[in-house]
């Protein structure tokens, strides 16, 4: 045996195992990546897929590189203070999806958008979550919970939990912190049992009833104050007619011109 023969045979099955481990790097990136400050692991029996643990871990925002396999994703306790539209997008086996003592402000249209399907359990709890958009939960078949923020009970949160699947169990846990009714400020959501979107509409038809009776009211007022200066000047109109060297009355002519006003 040569030693270029040596080399070969020995090259060869090195050559053939660098590349099969270069293209299974490059066939399964998924696998193999784990966002920075999250933990990955395969889920227990009977989940399939990846349990990602991003928990106590100082996010700022949600990792956009999340594996698409993902289950369970814990985001709890972190510093994450919004949810972009579309953050989960692509994520279709998620089942549960843990972003409670976050610093979340409010919720749009589009922040779940995708989990529909898969979604169980939503836990947005004790964030700092003041308003959300009517449609933020809708289609979503997930418990959710969303106690311990600082809500503003008003229409939109109304229809938000209107079109929640567990509605009722989400809505008994919402404290008002604020509210469109003065009197529900500090109580259950549940407590005042009214019609926050009408009410809307109520406030609304009360203001237009009081500017319509204010120009009403102007109208009015006007009208009066006009009759009154005309009766003033056709009282004068008289004394100065009245004042006037009278000519020989005619047999017929009422005594006293005043009778006809
Ligand atoms: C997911 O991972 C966390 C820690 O990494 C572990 O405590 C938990 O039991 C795991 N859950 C499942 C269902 O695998
Ligand atoms: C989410 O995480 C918190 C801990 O930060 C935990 O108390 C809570 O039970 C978790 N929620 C769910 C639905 O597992």
């Amino acid at each position: 045996m040569t030693p270029l023969d040596l080399w070969l045979s020995r090259s060869i099955p090195m050559c053939l195992l660098l590349q099969s481990l270069v293209l299974m790097a490059l066939c399964f990136p998924s696998a193999s990546m784990c966002p920075k400050g999250c933990a990955c692991q395969h889920a227990d029996h009977p989940l399939h897929g990846l349990n990602v643990t991003c928990s106590l871990s100082r996010l700022r925002e949600i990792p956009p590189d999340l594996p698409l396999d993902t289950v369970l994703l814990q985001l709890d306790r972190n510093h994450i203070q919004a949810v972009p539209d579309r953050a989960f997008q692509g994520l279709r086996a998620l089942r549960r999806l843990n972003l409670s003592h976050n610093a979340v402000e409010t919720l749009g249209e589009g922040a779940f958008a995708g989990l529909e399907a898969s979604l169980e359990v939503l836990d947005l709890s004790h964030n700092r979550i003041v308003s959300v958009h009517k449609d933020a939960f809708t289609r979503l078949k997930a418990r959710v919970l969303v106690h311990d923020n600082p809500w503003h009970c008003d229409c939109a949160l109304q229809q938000a939990l209107g079109g929640m699947a567990h509605n009722h169990e989400a809505a008994a846990r919402v404290l008002c912190r604020s509210s469109e009714l003065r009197d529900q400020e500090g109580r259950p959501f549940l407590a005042v049992d009214t019609d926050l979107c009408n009410l809307a509409h109520r406030t609304t038809d009360y203001a237009m009833l009081v500017t319509m009776f204010g120009w009403f009211a102007m109208v009015i007022s006007y009208v009066v104050y006009y009759v009154r200066q005309n009766q003033e000047d056709a009282r004068r109109h008289l004394e100065y007619l009245k004042s006037l060297p009278s000519k020989p009355r005619k047999p017929d002519e009422p005594e006293d011109i005043t009778t006809v006003v």
